[in-house]
């Protein structure tokens, strides 16, 4: 098959490039706004993966990189709540218009699917869990107001002009290649990055909010199964377990063999304070199953910034 992955030089893209690259003809798109060569360059230089810097918004290059392809794997956004509450407009868009362009690219080349990244975000903080996808979504920053945008848009184009579309609701993916350093960095990156250096974890708020944190093996997974079956719609992916974020510092401080007393911030506008999914739409739909569980996943991560 030939795939196109958006936002292939970030965390999950590069992630899904190699894994992808193994069977399959793959080009990468990305602009590289926050992702990085060095995620992608020993696939590059391999001959692997064909890369191209380029913006989603430039619509003949989509079409261009699209005729032919299969499958598009659309990953390109700008992450981050924090950051889109700092500047809403930006994120609109490169998630909003820039997946719009992607759809129309896709249905124009006559490509079979995309699947594409969601984000748990959408349900903003309802009191039920776990979460859903039958759920009412609440989106309480302009992030998450442009994920459930992009959802509205996925389903409205299979239903008009009968592109397949699978949105992914990530909920907080985790492991090698993602950015410590970026001031809208992941909790999971930062706390290791910190006690790595010896520093103790930084906790906004008490550290009682919960997440349910998943492995990236098990996104990209996740990416290849829903591309691969005949399903469509929005799906959880998670890990169904949830955990507080002292407890977390504290398995991640067991791990790295440290013992810190972590300090605590004012809890940041837009985070929401307990998130858990039920995965149950994806396991029924095309077999999603989470293999990798949280410690495991942590082993490998702490392991790779160790050499990192
Ligand atoms: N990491 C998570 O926990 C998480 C959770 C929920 C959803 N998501 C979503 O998953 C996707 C991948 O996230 P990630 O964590 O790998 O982030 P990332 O920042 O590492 O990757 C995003 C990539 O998209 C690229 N990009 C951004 N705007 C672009 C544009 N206009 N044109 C071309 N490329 C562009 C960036 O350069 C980057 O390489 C995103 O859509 C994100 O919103 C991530």
């Amino acid at each position: 098959m030939k795939y196109v992955i958006t936002g292939g030089a970030g965390f999950i893209g590069s992630h899904l490039a190699e894994t992808l690259s193994q069977n399959h003809g793959v080009t990468v798109i990305d602009d590289l706004s926050t992702g990085r060569m060095e995620n992608i360059q020993g696939l590059i230089d391999k001959g692997a993966v064909t890369f191209v810097r380029g913006d989603i918004n430039d619509a003949p290059l989509l079409q261009d990189l699209f005729t032919d392809a299969d499958g598009v794997f659309h990953q390109a956004a700008l992450p981050s709540v924090q950051r889109s509450v700092k500047n809403p407009m930006a994120t609109h868009e490169a998630n909003v218009t820039g997946t719009l362009h992607v759809l129309m690219a896709a249905r124009d080349a006559g490509v079979r699917k995309v699947v594409m990244a969601s984000s748990s975000s959408v349900y903003g903080d309802t009191p039920t869990l776990p979460k859903h996808e039958g759920m009412t979504p609440g989106p309480l920053s302009p992030y998450a107001v442009s994920k459930i945008a992009d959802e509205y848009y996925a389903s409205v184009f299979s239903d008009l002009y009968g592109l397949q579309t699978v949105c992914l609701r990530y909920f907080n993916v985790f492991g090698p290649h993602q950015d410590p350093n970026s001031q809208y960095a992941a909790v999971i990156p930062n706390f290791i990055q910190r006690v790595l250096k010896d520093q103790p974890p930084l906790i906004y708020g008490d550290g009682k909010q919960t997440r349910d944190f998943t492995y990236i093996r098990n996104v990209v997974q996740a990416n290849i199964q829903a591309m691969e079956g005949d399903c469509q719609g929005a799906f959880n992916i998670a890990c169904g377990e949830r955990i507080d974020l002292l407890t977390l510092a504290r398995t991640i401080m067991d791990i790295v063999g440290r013992d810190l007393e972590p300090v605590h911030e004012a809890p940041r506008p837009g985070d929401v304070r307990d998130s858990l999914a039920d995965i149950s739409r994806a396991q029924a739909a095309f077999g999603y199953a989470p293999h990798y569980d949280l410690k495991a996943g942590l082993r490998e991560t702490v392991a790779w910034f160790r050499n990192h």
